[in-house]
Formats: structure tokens, sequence, C-alpha cells
């Protein structure tokens, strides 16, 4: 195929990467102005480069569905739209295309099956219950440091069998680090931090993984790795990959979630009503504050050859950005999409979780947590009372809070 001239393309008509967007809550306007005119567009310059767009939810999710000629690899490039420095490139399984993608999937996958999460349950309601009890009921705190973050990097302590009491903010720098949150990661210092913190994280988890591999097999997500054969002898790089993965999708993603649910129930009082008159909603009401916040803003592939996509050509080795963002609020699909409505019929049709070979594999996970917070609120019966504006991640990859100052009220 011919290469295409940069003036045959659908120009997009803002730089959606800024983080600015984001930040400052800006987002809607621009993605549904794209979504009527320009469901696939160029962006021909941005802090990250160049870059294709895909924003409706029937292109994102054919996009997703087609991983041959839309790669993960990291090998062909990064998974989201920054392009880190060589040597921070994480060779992990959801930055690998089949067959490593395939075998590495098959390890970890059962430990997160839903006869596996049946027995979490039990752990994250007690985690739930414990952080929420402690709460200063009429005293302003921050929902973020005090719920959110301590509820995820909680029960991934537990999964991990670390404590979670005294390990929650080990685990939640590195995670920051490993997803390269807020920082300006292009500095060398940034670089030399990164490294530092990326090499205690792996000295912790070789402990762990060291452990397991004296013992005999059993079901548990780092025993399943040391002893299979996918995983058994990764390098130490692939290793600190992996465990960043595992740390950074099973964090950030559920805790703004979390944070998010603060903002729907105030900008929606009725819906916490609504739930009140009728607790089944509950896991739909999960369902739909993972679709309204999409905390994970997008996920890059790179073309293997020259394609088209909705009468755009794209040519071989360029960036191709999913914004699930866009796709879970897309009006054609969600009818009145920018409302949080917990009895939306097809709020599981949200595009969040990804979709197609990479589909989180902690969607269920992440479901009960969600669903454990809500149903922990609403038997105490409280309303989350927002004091002043919270404060938004700069960052086009997770969206969400790094602060959000409440009061627990007694619902009227
Ligand atoms: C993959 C979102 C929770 C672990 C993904 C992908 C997305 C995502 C968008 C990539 C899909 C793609 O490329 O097509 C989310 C959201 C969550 C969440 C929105 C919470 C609301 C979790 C949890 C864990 C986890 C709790 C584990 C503790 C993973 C892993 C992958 C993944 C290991 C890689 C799957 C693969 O490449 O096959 N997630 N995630 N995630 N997620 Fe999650």
């Amino acid at each position: 195929m011919a290469s295409v001239a940069a003036d045959d393309r659908a120009i997009a008509p803002v730089d959606i990467s800024r983080e600015a967007l984001y930040v400052e809550d800006r987002w809607h306007e621009p993605f549904a102005r794209m979504r009527k005119d320009m469901p696939v567009s160029w962006c021909p310059d941005s802090p990250y480069g160049p870059y294709w767009s895909v924003v409706t939810h029937d292109l994102v999710g054919k996009v997703e569905l087609d991983h041959e000629t839309y790669s993960s690899s990291w090998q062909n490039g990064n998974i989201t739209i920054t392009t880190p420095p060589p040597e921070s490139n994480l060779p992990n399984f959801i930055a690998a295309d089949p067959p490593v993608h395939t075998a590495q999937r098959k390890v970890i996958q059962p430990a997160f099956a839903p006869s596996q999460m049946k027995t979490r349950e039990q752990q994250v309601r007690e985690r739930c219950a414990y952080l929420l009890d402690r709460l200063p009921v009429g005293e302003t705190f921050d929902w973020v440091t005090q719920v959110s973050i301590p509820q995820t990097m909680g029960m991934l302590c537990i999964i991990f069998d670390m404590d979670p009491d005294a390990e929650t903010d080990d685990l939640k720098r590195w995670s920051d680090f490993a997803s390269g949150v807020g920082e300006n990661n292009q500095t060398d210092e940034y670089r030399a931090e990164w490294m530092a913190q990326m090499q205690a994280m792996l000295a912790r988890f070789d402990q762990l993984l060291d452990e397991r591999r004296a013992a005999p097999p059993s079901d548990d997500l780092l025993s399943r790795m040391v002893h299979s054969e996918a995983m058994g002898s990764l390098s130490p790089m692939e290793r600190l990959a992996n465990i960043a993965l595992l740390i950074v999708g099973g964090n950030d993603t559920t805790r703004n979630s979390i944070s998010g649910l603060v903002e729907a129930l105030d900008l929606f009082p009725d819906q916490l009503d609504a739930l009140h008159e009728d607790p089944a909603l509950i896991p739909n009401a999960a369902q739909e504050i993972i679709r309204w916040q999409s905390p994970v803003t997008h996920m890059r592939r790179t073309t293997t050859c020259d394609t088209q996509l909705n009468g755009q050509q794209i040519p071989a080795g360029e960036k191709v950005v999913l914004w699930y963002i866009s796709a879970n609020r897309d009006d054609t699909v969600f009818p009145d999409a920018d409302r949080f409505d917990v009895a939306r019929g097809n709020a599981r049709r949200h595009l969040a979780f990804g979709h197609g070979i990479h589909r989180c594999v902690g969607a269920r996970l992440a479901e009960i947590q969600i669903a454990t917070v809500i149903e922990e609120i609403v038997a105490r019966g409280w309303r989350i009372a927002p004091q002043g504006k919270p404060t938004r991640l700069a960052s086009p990859f997770l969206h969400g809070f790094t602060e959000m100052p409440v009061k627990l009220e007694k619902r009227g």
C-alpha cells in the first residue's frame, strides 16, 4: 500500500493527550465533537509525538479484536501513548502479543477465576468494614488516602501475602513509579529514582517468589507463577514488569473508581436514593461507575502493517490510541451517557476493562471491591459530602483523583 500523505488524514481538532484536559475535567466536549465528526483522527503533534485516536464504542471494540494488525507488544511500541526510554520498557504480558501473551496470561488468569474470587469476597468485605469503621464521621478527611488507596492496596497485599498495614505504603509508591503517575519521567533524576524503586520492589517480590518456590504448588497467584513453565524462569526485568503490571493494574484503576463513586453520587444524589430503595441494583451500580468514571483513559496499539480504519489509511508502525473514556460516553450505545444511572440496562457493555484477548484479568476482583464499598456505604446510611473540589490526576493515561476532601453525613 502506498504511504499516506499527511494532508489526506482527518486532523484531530484538539490534542486530547493534554494533561490539562483531565486535571481541569474538560475532556467531555472535545471527545463528544470527535465522536460525532471524526471517529478516527490523526494528531500530528503532541508531547508524546504524533498519534491516531479512535473514540467511538464500535471502532474501539473493532481494533481491540484485531490484535494481529494492532499490536500490544513492547517490541513494536508501548501500550500507552507515552514512549518510555528503552531501559524503562516493561516486558510484561499486557505488552505482549500471542504466543507469549497467551502462555503467560494462562498462568495468571486462574488466580482471578470466579471460584477464587468467591473466597476473596469475605476478605474484601472485612478490609472494607475495617477501613470504614475507622473513618472520622462528621469531620473532613481525604477519601482517596483513607478509603480508595488502603482498600485496593490492602487487597493486593492480602493477595500477595504481604502485611496490609505495614506494606501498603511501599506497594503504593512502587505502583506510582511503575505507572509514572504525575512525574516528568524524562529527567535523569526521575529515571535514577525510578530504577531504585523498581529494584526495591523486585527484591521484595523475589523474596515472596522464593518462598513459594520452596513450597508445594498451590492456586496462589505467585505460586502459579514460579511453578509454571511460561513464567517460572523469567529474567529479572520480565519478573519486575509482570509484578508491576499486577500492582498498577490492581491499584490505580480500582482506586480511582472508588473515588469516582463519591463524585458520581454527589452529582446524581437521586442515585443513592435508588440504591437504598433497591439494593439489588448495587452490582449494576458497580458496572455503571466503572463505565462512567473510566479509570483507564486509553490503551495504545501499534500497527503491524498498513491498514484502513473508518476510511482512514493508517500506515504500519503508527501509534493508535483507543480512548475508553470516550467510547464509554458514546450515546449511540449508552443513551444519555453522561448521566450516572445505577439502573442502566447495558452498563456492562462498557469498554473500561478493554475487550478481546487483553481484557482485564482482574475485572471480577475490581467489581467485587467496588460493589462492596457501595454496599457498606448504603448499610451505614451515609451520604458522602464533598468538601471543596477534588484534585485530579495530571495524566492522559489514568483518570482519577489525588485528593478528595469529604465529610460523612447521615442520609436525611
Ligand atoms: C488489563 C482496566 C482492575 C490486572 C487491563 C486492561 C484494561 C484494564 C483497560 C487492558 C485491556 C486491553 O489492552 O485491551 C482495569 C480497570 C480496573 C482494573 C478499569 C478496575 C476498575 C484490575 C485488577 C487487576 C488487574 C484489580 C489485578 C489485581 C490486569 C492485568 C491485565 C489487565 C494483569 C493484563 C491482561 C492481559 O494483557 O491479558 N485492565 N483493570 N486489573 N488488568 Fe485490569
